[in-house]
């Protein structure tokens, strides 16, 4: 059997490592943009080969797949699944596990999942607006000051929302100039990289609550969720510094988090499966992949939407597939043949925890965290039995391997429970350096008590007003009070 995986991250590399854990001994194949030494490792030691290439090239991909006979493809990241390779994979009659194109729309435009979200009326909607024009964002945001979360419209590497509070009226004429002078900055800068959507600005109703990301496998039929993982976005301790694409993530026992119910749990699947089903109404395509919800526990809605990953999460990946206990080829088999519902998705029952090194300059200068000689010692998570995920690490030609500008690597450690996952994971970190002496940083708080009961006692905030709001019958329904009007109600 062989296997052709693309995406060259450390959620690939955990992909990798699941499916050559199978029963079935696959060859491993895999496009990658740089030579991660995790896959690349995984594709010698099983007889398969790394090509080094665009990942998002539907003529690359094309010609690799044509000299081999795949018995499928396996994409990680979103990009490939934007640029339609999925699409080109299976036209050339090779299944595929990733979202078509249209179906990966879900995560690519945020305007397009709340559309969806409101037209099938399901629940975990947010209130929104899009503008494919800077100035029209900029004439709503002076008319209305309200609190809100301003977004690049595209899933831009998860750069670029702000969310902010228009509580203060003493600071309403500050929190307007940070408001008008962020969606300038989405438009003209972040944006400007796209040119393949319409829309542009996504203006949402705040909310608040601790997140957490519900990752699926599906068939386009059936929807097997797998344990909730927390992602900690903010770069340094106590969650401050700028938003990178996660520093660290956490799991708990019974595929639940120290701040989520069995119940919200639950709900959260079915958002996520009727956001599948209305995507099959909508484009007659059965999706074959990984669908996740970034969710968030709000006083609206309990579980609500943030956005739609078409992936696995990053590092949210690491948490789960080191501890999938089902094959993850027959897992893949049965995406194919749209059987899903008869596969036992089972992890083992236990506490994870996964924490990323980056170098100094990751996320906002990652010029200055690129190129850096880099010096790995393995059997040092070994010894404490973690495990390593290689990230944004190159080879070069003289088999040295090289800094990335994103997270280099990721380390996974597992235990009875979260705190104790998380000392083993510390006592692993060292693991890395860089040899010209560049710093590399990592949080050392994920999966500590006090960051728990932080979370923890958030969410016992926002469930108490939630249930308040459920009792009174307002789920789904605004409330304004206009001078001279009087109460107006709006359903939504
Ligand atoms: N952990 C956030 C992401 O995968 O985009």
């Amino acid at each position: 059997m062989k296997v052709l995986l693309i995406g060259h991250g450390a959620r690939e590399h955990a992909i990798a490592e699941a499916i050559t854990r199978s029963v079935y001994a696959p060859k491993l194949y895999a496009i990658c943009s740089s030579k991660n030494p995790g896959i690349l490792k995984l594709c010698r030691e099983t007889g398969g080969k790394l090509f080094k290439g665009d990942e998002n090239s539907r003529e690359f991909v094309s010609k690799i797949v044509s000299e081999r006979s795949f018995d499928f493809v396996f994409i990680g990241p979103e990009e490939p699944l934007f640029h339609g390779i999925s699409d080109t994979v299976e036209k050339m009659g090779i299944p595929c596990i990733g979202a078509k194109e249209k179906l990966a729309e879900v995560e690519r435009s945020k305007a397009y999942m709340r559309r969806l979200m409101w037209k099938y009326k399901i629940p975990g909607r947010l209130k929104f607006i899009a503008f494919k024009d800077l100035r029209d964002a900029i004439t709503y945001i002076e008319a209305y000051a309200e609190s809100v979360a301003i977004k690049p419209a595209r899933q831009a590497g998860g750069k670029g929302v702000k969310v902010i509070s228009d509580f203060q009226a003493y600071l309403k004429d500050e929190k307007q100039k940070v408001k008008l002078a962020h969606a300038k900055d989405v438009v003209e800068r972040l944006m400007s990289a796209y040119d393949d959507i319409e829309d542009r600005i996504l203006i949402e109703e705040k909310v608040e609550g601790p997140e957490y990301t519900m990752q699926c496998f599906t068939d386009g039929r059936t929807v097997l969720p797998m344990p909730a993982v927390q992602d900690n976005k903010n770069a340094f301790n106590d969650d401050i510094g700028p938003e990178t694409g996660g520093m660290g993530s956490i799991s708990g026992r019974e595929g639940l988090l120290p701040f989520l119910t069995k119940e919200e749990y639950g709900e959260s699947v079915e958002i996520v499966e009727k956001v599948v089903h209305a995507l099959h109404k909508e484009t007659g395509e059965r999706y074959h992949g990984l669908i996740a919800g970034q969710m968030m526990l709000t006083d609206k809605w309990g579980p609500t939407i943030i956005e739609f990953y078409s992936r696995f999460g990053d590092p949210e990946a690491v948490n789960v597939l080191p501890i999938l206990e089902t094959d993850m080829i027959d897992i893949c088999e049965a995406i194919i043949s749209e059987s899903l519902h008869k596969v036992k998705l089972e992890f083992r029952d236990t506490a994870t925890v996964v924490k990323c090194v980056a170098a100094w300059g990751y996320p906002n200068y990652r010029d200055l965290a690129k190129g850096h000689p880099v010096h790995v010692d393995e059997s040092i998570p070994e010894k404490y039995g973690c495990r390593l995920y290689y990230g944004a690490i190159d080879i070069d030609e003289k088999g040295q391997m090289i800094s990335g500008g994103s997270r280099l690597i990721e380390i996974f450690g597992e235990a009875e429970t979260i705190p104790e996952a998380s000392e083993k994971v510390e006592k692993s970190i060292n693991c890395i350096q860089l040899t010209d002496g560049w710093r590399v940083f990592h949080r050392s708080d994920i999966g500590t008590p006090e960051l728990l009961r932080k979370r923890i006692d958030l969410a016992n905030l926002v469930r108490m007003l939630y249930h308040y709001r459920k009792e009174k019958g307002l789920i789904g329904i605004d409330i304004d009070w206009i001078p001279g009007k009087g109460k107006i109600v709006h359903e939504y």
